[in-house]
């Protein structure tokens, strides 16, 4: 195994400026294929990975469910390289064509007319607390739905929760504290885990995760079938990437601005590259029990005064 202390690349202005940015192949020097672990210069961790850890009968089991949970939404953030406009930040990567859904003249400078950025596939499966559009906390829809796709991705969320406990125990154990604090019926059973985000095909733009467990840990995996070449996971601060594969596991620092190089098919050879990213959502302790929650739903009102459910 590797022991990688890496050294910063990137102005931290200059990285903020990537943000909504879709990156490529040239923002990295290094990339990462074999069991590893990445420093920080200031000697935190950036992240372990471990390749082909996960047992193929794991994946062979969980993948058929868990790609059916991504489905098209809008609704990603910067992630999904739709940030509003930032006219300060006009650094881009060179072969970026958009920006924050804006278009990068050829002068380098941004266009005026906002582009709808294009859906994307993702979707959440297990449980998810409070939005001002559903105040409530509650199971994923996807898992409502899919009882017996959940079942057979139990295993593999489990493992990834073990390995977690293995590879980075003190964060594991920050995590673990939350979702002992944490009504059973919104974690995951016998993992640190409240929420997995699925998603298919997807070059995330440059981002920092949100909504998960500060003190926690990102825990990801990925199941690639078919031809495609590409869809590396890039911290560009570090110019570092991660080749992520059917059976290897990452767990890294999400807080840290992180996006995917292009996924490239081979001509003619179906594809699928589904990646999954599991996590704790850091406001599930609040959440009331699943009656209590149920009830809160069944007591909402219209804006007439009359009830929403009956
Ligand atoms: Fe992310």
């Amino acid at each position: 195994m590797d022991i990688v202390h890496i050294t910063q690349c990137l102005a931290d202005e200059e990285v903020d400026c990537l943000a909504g940015t879709h990156l490529h192949e040239n923002c990295y020097d290094h990339i990462i294929d074999e069991d590893t672990d990445v420093y920080k210069p200031n000697g935190e961790l950036l992240l372990k990975f471990r390749k082909g850890i996960i047992p193929l009968s794991i994946c062979k089991q969980a993948y058929p469910s868990l790609r059916t949970g991504a489905t098209k939404t809008y609704n990603r953030g910067t992630a999904g390289g739709n940030i509003k406009k930032d006219v300060k930040s006009n650094f881009v990567v060179a072969g970026n064509q958009t920006k924050g859904g804006y278009r990068v003249k050829k002068d380098g400078t941004l266009s005026n007319v906002w582009e709808r950025p294009k859906p994307i596939l993702s979707g959440l499966i297990g449980f998810t607390d409070k939005t001002s559009r559903m105040p409530y906390c509650r199971t994923t829809r996807w898992t409502n739905e899919n009882p017996e796709k959940f079942a057979l991705a139990l295993p593999l969320i489990q493992f990834i929760s073990k390995s977690f406990k293995e590879l980075v125990p003190e964060r594991y154990k920050a995590q673990k504290a939350r979702c002992d604090k944490t009504i059973k019926d919104w974690v995951i059973p016998n993992s640190v885990f409240t929420t997995i985000t699925v998603n298919k095909n997807w070059q995330t733009a440059v981002h920092k995760d949100a909504g998960d467990l500060a003190e926690g840990f990102g825990c990801m995996t990925a199941f690639s079938a078919g031809g495609y070449k590409g869809c590396n996971l890039v911290f560009p601060k570090y110019r570092t990437a991660v080749n992520m594969r059917t059976g290897d596991l990452i767990l890294c620092d999400v807080h840290e601005w992180h996006g995917n190089t292009p996924l490239v098919p081979k001509i003619g050879v179906p594809h699928e590259r589904i990646s999954c990213v599991f996590y704790y959502r850091e406001n599930m302790y609040k959440c009331g029990t699943l009656k209590k929650e149920l009830d809160d739903v069944k007591r909402r009102n219209t804006r007439d005064g009359t009830p929403l459910y009956i």
